[in-house]
């Protein structure tokens, strides 16, 4: 969702800007916007669509200056026009104010300004934020300090003054902000990707916090005005890591990363000397894993489908009934939640609003609470007591691959410690130990497919309009998130469904030639779904099989399959995935369609 710089140091603004802009792209976004505070009055650049249209403008209408701030904005309130993208300013354009988030209040405060005479210029609930700030007196923070009470919602807000031309004002309540300390300048942003190549020393901003930020000090305040400290984190990312490396997109770059994101997170947690888990308990205490009864899932997307692949994983390996939910579902029911419940919130950026807000009633309720969580410092990481850290490296794609995968992972890596915490350890886990350290030379070989074979999968996907992904078993979810993948990122309507539902509903769509892209299963789940899969091609389906070596048989059925390699099959969804994952990058590029960024979608979902 929308990206926010701010920059206060030596250099000149707008590069700077840009070139944050530019790293914080991948959350996706349809307007972009900059003011930099010159001498005069604030200097403020907007356009609507890509950043590309801004580096135009700012090419055409040079604006110059040390302090700024920038923004690309995902529309909530109002379309994605030029009037609407951020910067907002009050009237008399002394307050310029970038936003992430949603003014719940919307109605009633431009309601109050209307009353009072103000002239709107937007649609938006960012620019009431700018306005209630122009009418106030003092300082920046102080005129914060002054409009706080009034804002209900959620927001990350970067504001600058023009009375104070060396200060950029920073304050959230929801969607992250982040401050980086550099050598005699200082920046904030919504993410830390836009800060790694300047600085690697950041301050996490708490909900309530204000920060006023100075070229050469940074003075954080409390919702009561109070000064307040927060401790500087050390970044652990390499800046090289956000950079594509000679790929064509971040997508198949991360793809590729894939053998060194699982090989990292495993590392994390094998314990070499007892061929276990150094993730004992999770960190819990004996008294409150005896009490554990039950362990509920939580997540969004595509992180949801890793927690359906964790309901298997972690029932059969702990005998807990495990739950899994939309995180957007869980927050507005009344789960049965205590003290006898591990819930743990799953989610790639750790940003996630609806996994926080079910993450933070299960905290409310008593449960235990446990994060997999790919950003070290994220929301989801400080909210949760116990912490998983997919090593997936940060993760640019809108399109999750890498974090997806190491999260499959460490739903072993967390059976596997509460397993040696509640004393059930036997061969099994040595066995899976060592499958986990096999996996990452598997998922290589997983990648190894012939692009000719993509070429023949991306003609049967790419001119038909709709597509069947089936699946069973463990291997269900898979299906779920191939079809997820396709959809994201080439438009193509695609269905995930259990192979055997075929039969009660999607079968009406078969014709000649309508794709059916098969997830085929081991065990006894095989030959039914290669049953699925005659019925399917009685009615003139085109089978696309995704099967492991020893899947002989497939071969009967299926017009065309892709072979990955046999593992443990509570590993075997790892490896499935990646051929669903490099068919849909063909598909979309085929189509010629933007694989980093889809239409729509952002990175991290920090609205509900
Ligand atoms: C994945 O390809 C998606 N872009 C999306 O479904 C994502 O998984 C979902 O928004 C959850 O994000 P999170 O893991 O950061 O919480």
């Amino acid at each position: 969702m929308c990206g926010i710089i701010g920059y206060v140091g030596p250099d000149e603004v707008v590069p700077v800007l840009l070139d944050g802009l530019r790293r914080l792209e991948y959350r996706g976004y349809d307007s972009a916007g900059m003011a930099v505070l010159g001498h005069d009055e604030i200097g403020i650049l907007r356009a609507a669509g890509k950043l590309g249209n801004l580096e135009q403008k700012a090419y055409h209408e040079p604006l110059h200056g040390k302090v700024g701030i920038g923004h690309t904005r995902w529309a909530t309130h109002g379309a994605p026009t030029e009037a609407n993208a951020h910067p907002q300013t009050d009237s008399g354009g002394q307050v310029a104010v970038v936003h992430n988030g949603i003014l719940e209040n919307y109605g009633r405060l431009r309601h109050e300004l209307l009353d009072a005479g103000v002239e709107l210029q937007s649609d938006t609930d960012t620019e009431l934020i700018a306005q209630l700030l122009g009418r106030e007196e003092g300082s920046l923070a102080e005129r914060v300090l002054a409009v706080l009470p009034r804002l209900e919602g959620q927001y990350a807000v970067v504001a600058v003054h023009q009375a104070e031309p060396d200060v950029v004002v920073a304050f959230r309540n929801g969607p992250p902000l982040v401050i980086g300390l550099g050598e005699e300048e200082n920046l904030v942003a919504s993410d830390v990707t836009a800060l790694l190549h300047r600085t690697r020393r950041v301050v996490y901003l708490e909900n309530g916090d204000i920060a006023e930020i100075r070229r050469d000090a940074l003075r954080l305040l409390d919702v009561s005005g109070g000064e307040i400290e927060r401790a500087v984190d050390t970044l652990v990312w390499d800046a090289a890591r956000v950079e594509k490396g000679g790929y064509r997109h971040f997508m198949l770059k991360e793809i590729f990363e894939q053998p060194d994101a699982i090989r990292n997170t495993v590392r994390a947690y094998l314990d070499q000397e007892r061929r276990g888990v150094n993730l004992d308990g999770l960190g819990f205490s004996r008294e409150e894993l005896v009490r554990l009864r039950r362990i509920h899932l939580v997540a969004c997307g595509t992180s949801w489908h890793a927690c359906l692949v964790g309901k298997f994983v972690l029932e059969e390996l702990t005998g807990l009934p495990t739950e899994v939910d939309y995180a957007s579902e869980y927050r507005y029911r009344t789960p049965l939640v205590g003290d006898d419940v591990l819930v743990i919130g799953v989610t790639q950026s750790g940003e996630t609003a609806d996994t926080l807000a079910a993450m933070e009633m299960a905290r409310e309720a008593g449960a235990l609470l446990a994060t997999v969580c790919n950003v070290r410092g994220s929301s989801a990481w400080r909210l949760a007591p116990s912490q998983i850290l997919t090593q997936a490296g940060p993760e640019i794609g809108v399109a999750s691959t890498k974090a997806f995968t190491t999260q499959l992972v460490a739903m072993v890596l967390i059976a596997l410690g509460l397993r040696s915490a509640r004393g059930l350890a036997d061969e099994t886990d040595a066995e899976l130990v060592s499958g986990l350290q096999r996996l990452p030379q598997a998922v290589e070989r997983a990648l190894a497919i012939d692009d000719e074979i993509f070429a023949l999968g991306t003609e049967m996907l790419a001119d038909a309009t709709d597509s069947l992904y089936l699946g069973r078993g463990i291997l269900y979810p898979i299906a779920l998130e191939g079809a997820l993948k396709l959809k994201e990122i080439s438009y193509l309507h695609a269905e995930g469904y259990p192979a055997g539902e075929m039969k009660h509903g999607p079968i009406a769509l078969l014709q000649e030639g309508f794709p059916v892209v098969a997830v085929v299963p081991g065990g006894t789940n095989r030959n039914k779904l290669i049953s699925n899969l005659m019925e399917a091609r009685a009615r003139g389906a085109a089978v696309l099989a995704v099967a492991d070596e020893d899947a002989d048989e497939i071969a009967d059925v299926a017009d065309l399959t892709l072979r990955v390699p046999k593992v443990h099959s509570l590993l075997q969804p790892v490896v499935t995935v990646v051929p669903l994952q490099l068919l849909a990058y063909h598909v979309a590029v085929e189509l010629g369609l933007d694989v980093d960024q889809p239409r729509n979608l952002a990175k991290s979902v920090t609205v509900e």
